[in-house]
């Protein structure tokens, strides 16, 4: 699993900060609303492909689906190329472009944070929601093939993907390695550097849900880095953006901090038991708020990471990132926002941050690897599929999160990767569902109330 680092460099193109203003997302914040256009417009990478390219990826695809594409509309094709890579429109507006692109006048698409970080809700598109269906590596795949076929200019994540994975489940990815693979090429203040010769550890994850920001000092899931604007900045670090780029960014940047700072959970709108979720309430109170908190008036989070001897999930993410790395990082520019003196950088953190629940039903898989695909399936230990499936977008409102079916093995004989890439097997590397068996002090009605007191939050 290790990869030689100049060619992860290549990839991170991809996470480049774009575009434009959703309505009723995070309220009256006039900052906010800016850090959104910088997201949804402004390309910050450079560009990806072209609409012409997009508007034939079909031509590629495996049949049946190429035939049913060739005998639909135009439209119909778009539609269906959206939900083949996990692409949506964007919130409150009628132009039909990707929340997760930028796409500029003369048509190049452009990746944007939104590509990770704006997915949809059982349905419902959601800034600031885990994008658990993005086929990062699908849709690479076949947007180079048809560049192939019409002659189209290669970009740099057509070539760094034939090298380095991009993400083996579709919702999750190798983001980590994309970031570390940059800074290697920089001195800590950003200057273009030989690289350093590095390996790194490929590893999926699926990304945190933005609205917990507002209620964290410190983000990624081992709590490494200290949150600042600057922090924010890390995915642009491709060849082409000097020193200068980053310090003449930096005020979108404070405006991208403070959309994140300003959004905050969706509200589950279905029924929800109320005596069930009160009695969950106390049971949630006694075993789990000392590390996820308290919730409603009186809220509090207290930060707190647990070793990874205890927590027991996957350790592939913690190790994967070196104290060497983390020394770096603290000692960068990233980490030392509008004052002098350094942020607090956790260079050998023993484990993970117990996260904040807010809108955890809106938020599945569960972990930081996504290899758990409903709270149910937290609460229950022992149950946890080994390989699993997502068959239908709707929320399974009985277990709380993807409607799933569970099998013995990936079918070797699935020719189509969309499909392949859409069953997660626990088994493979850094895909673990073990650990966090807290639960376990839970008598079985009490787990049925504290999943009724989860839908609250
Ligand atoms: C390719 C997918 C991808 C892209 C693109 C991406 N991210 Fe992320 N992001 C992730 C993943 C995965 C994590 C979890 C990393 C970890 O915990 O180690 C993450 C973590 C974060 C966090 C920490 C959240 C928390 O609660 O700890 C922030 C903030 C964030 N990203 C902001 C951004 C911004 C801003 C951009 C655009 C400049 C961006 N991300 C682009 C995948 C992505
Ligand atoms: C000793 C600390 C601790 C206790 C007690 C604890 N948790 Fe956790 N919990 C964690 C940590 C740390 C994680 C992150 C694990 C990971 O992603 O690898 C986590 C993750 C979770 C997640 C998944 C979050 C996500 O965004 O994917 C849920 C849901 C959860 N816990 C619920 C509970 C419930 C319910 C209880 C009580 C029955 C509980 N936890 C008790 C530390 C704790």
């Amino acid at each position: 699993m290790l990869f030689e680092s100049n060619r992860v460099v290549l990839l991170l193109a991809l996470c480049l900060p774009a575009v434009p203003p959703s309505t009723a997302v995070h309220g009256e914040d006039s900052s906010a609303d800016r850090g959104y256009s910088v997201l949804t417009e402004k390309a910050t990478l450079t560009s990806d492909f072209t609409q012409r390219v997009f508007d034939q990826v079909w031509q590629v695809w495996p049949e049946p689906l190429r035939t049913k594409a060739e005998r639909a509309t135009k439209e119909q094709r778009r539609e269906m190329a959206f939900d083949r890579y996990g692409l949506t429109t964007r919130p409150g507006d009628d132009s039909g472009k990707p929340l997760q692109y930028v796409v500029d006048d003369d048509g190049k698409w452009t990746m944007n944070c939104l590509s990770c970080h704006g997915g949809s809700v059982y349905g419902k598109v959601t800034v600031g929601a885990p994008n658990n269906r993005f086929a990062l590596q699908t849709m690479t795949e076949e947007i180079r093939a048809i560049k192939f076929r019409l002659g189209e200019p290669l970009s740099r994540l057509d070539l760094g993907s034939v090298v380095i994975p991009l993400g083996t489940t579709h919702g999750t990815t190798n983001a980590v390695v994309f970031g570390m693979g940059l800074m290697s090429h920089r001195d800590e203040q950003l200057n273009v550097i030989p690289k350093i010769p590095e390996t790194f550890v490929h590893h999926d994850m699926d990304a945190p849900p933005w609205w917990n920001f507002h209620k964290k000092p410190s983000i990624y899931i081992d709590g490494f880095a200290q949150k600042g604007h600057r922090a924010l900045m890390q995915f642009m670090l491709i060849p082409e953006n000097g020193p200068d780029f980053f310090r003449d960014r930096e005020d979108d940047f404070r405006a991208v901090y403070a959309l994140l700072d300003s959004l905050r959970a969706p509200k589950y709108e279905s029924v929800i038991d109320k005596e069930a979720a009160e009695r969950g309430r106390a049971a949630f109170e006694s075993n789990c708020a000392e590390c996820h908190g308290y919730y409603g008036k009186e809220a509090t989070y207290p930060n707190r990471r647990i070793p990874l001897a205890d927590i027991g999930t996957d350790p592939v993410r913690l190790t994967a990132l070196t104290v060497a790395g983390r020394e770096k990082y603290g000692r960068s520019w990233f980490a030392h926002a509008d004052t002098d003196t350094p942020h607090k950088t956790e260079t050998d953190p023993d484990g993970y941050v117990a996260p904040p629940l807010d809108g955890i039903w809106a938020s599945p898989p569960y972990f930081h690897n996504g290899s758990v695909p409903t709270l149910w399936h937290v609460l229950h230990p022992e149950d946890r599929p080994t390989v699993w499936q997502r068959t239908d977008q709707s929320m399974d409102e009985e277990k709380v999160g993807f409607k799933i079916r569970e099998l013995d093995r990936v079918p070797l004989a699935e020719k189509d990767p969309a499909i392949r890439r859409s069953y997660f097997d626990t088994r493979r590397f850094g895909k673990s569902n073990s650990g966090h068996n807290y639960p376990d002090q839970l008598t079985e009605s009490e787990k049925q109330d504290v999943l009724e007191y989860l839908k609250t939050l």
